[in-house]
């Protein structure tokens, strides 16, 4: 049994569908930002994770930077760092070591709130940081997995911040398994984008992916989709990558009108290209928009943003 079946599994009955907030209409221009988050007009927020199971693909890349996007295009943005390797959170200059509390106290300790941990980094961006004490969570949270508590908790802990704030978007960056850390976010998540380097076994890893998607709907989130697929580090110059692109092409086009979870899966466009200035900022604690706002890097995440709110408008007028 692969590792993500076995976490899944345990679960004997599937939760019923969890209510999130309706509201379909279309972004007002100025962004839905304060007037609105009391209103029904504000578009359902969206909870998305970043996954791959491979490590350096930009999963923390792209969530950094599309969540940068987005905040400085007036959402209001939450970042949720699951990786214990804690890049997302050093990228956006907060230092693990110095954290008060951090994702790893929010699920391992049920007093605390994740009220408590949540920083604001940037204006409209806020952070649920994490350390590398998070790598031992896996372990402590297994026993609680027979009742199918371990695989919600992220969702559980999370609900008085996302009551007490109206958050448009929550990125989850994921760690590079399918352990029960990624199980998480897939149940507080109502979407998935997988980041992807195109090599030649990057299609291979994306069934196991899938997979893994499939099962968590199953078990604990009916409304989980997929939402799309990000190129990064793109040589658009190379056979390899077209061929790659070819390949995913049509594999999401053979999924359309059946009822998996990734039949409405985009390619987002435009791809992000290999850009020196997007491996240089993380060390500097800095976004793309902060560190170099101008290179190609920046201009390509803010692409993508605009991309995805254009997918949400797509949608909710359809
Ligand atoms: N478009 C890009 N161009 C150049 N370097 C990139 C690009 N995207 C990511 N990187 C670098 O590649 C490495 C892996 O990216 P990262 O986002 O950390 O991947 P993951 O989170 O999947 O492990 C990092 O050093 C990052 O700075
Ligand atoms: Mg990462």
């Amino acid at each position: 049994m692969s590792e993500a079946a076995s976490h899944v599994e345990q679960l004997a009955e599937p939760v019923a569908e969890i209510e999130r907030s309706g509201g379909s209409a279309a972004q007002a221009p100025t962004g839905p930002t304060e007037a609105a988050t009391s209103s029904s007009k504000r578009p359902a927020p969206r909870y998305i994770a970043f996954m791959n199971q491979k490590g350096g693909v930009g999963k923390t890349t792209t969530t950094v930077n599309i969540g940068a996007a987005l905040a400085l295009s007036g959402r209001k943005v939450l970042m949720i760092d699951l990786d214990p390797q804690a890049h997302l959170t050093l990228h956006l200059g907060v230092e693990p070591e110095n954290l008060e509390a951090s994702v790893y106290d929010l699920l391992a300790d049920e007093n605390v709130s994740a009220l408590e941990v949540v920083q604001q980094v940037r204006k409209r961006l806020s952070l649920l940081p994490a350390e590398v004490n998070l790598a031992g969570i896996e372990s402590e949270l297994a026993p609680a997995m027979v009742t199918g508590k371990a695989q919600r908790m992220l969702r559980q802990k999370c609900q008085p911040l996302l009551e007490a704030e109206a958050f448009d978007y929550v990125l989850i960056d994921c760690p590079p398994s399918l352990g029960l850390l990624t199980i998480n976010a897939l149940t507080l998540a109502n979407e998935v984008i997988v980041p992807m380097q195109p090599h030649f076994l990057a299609l291979q890893g994306l069934s196991k992916l899938l997979e893994t998607v499939q099962l968590v709907r199953q078990s604990f989130n009916p409304q989980l989709t997929v939402a799309g697929v990000v190129l990064c580090m793109h040589e658009s110059q190379t056979i390899l990558a077209g061929e790659v692109l070819n390949d995913l092409t049509n594999f999401l086009e053979a999924s359309r009108g059946t009822d998996v979870p990734w039949a409405n899966a985009q390619l987002f466009q435009p791809p992000v290209r290999r850009n020196i200035k997007l491996a240089e900022s993380p060390s500097f604690g800095k976004t793309i928009f902060d560190y170099a706002p101008d290179c190609h890097g920046a201009s390509d995440y803010r692409k993508l943003a605009a991309a995805l709110v254009a997918q949400q408008t797509g949608k909710s007028s359809a």
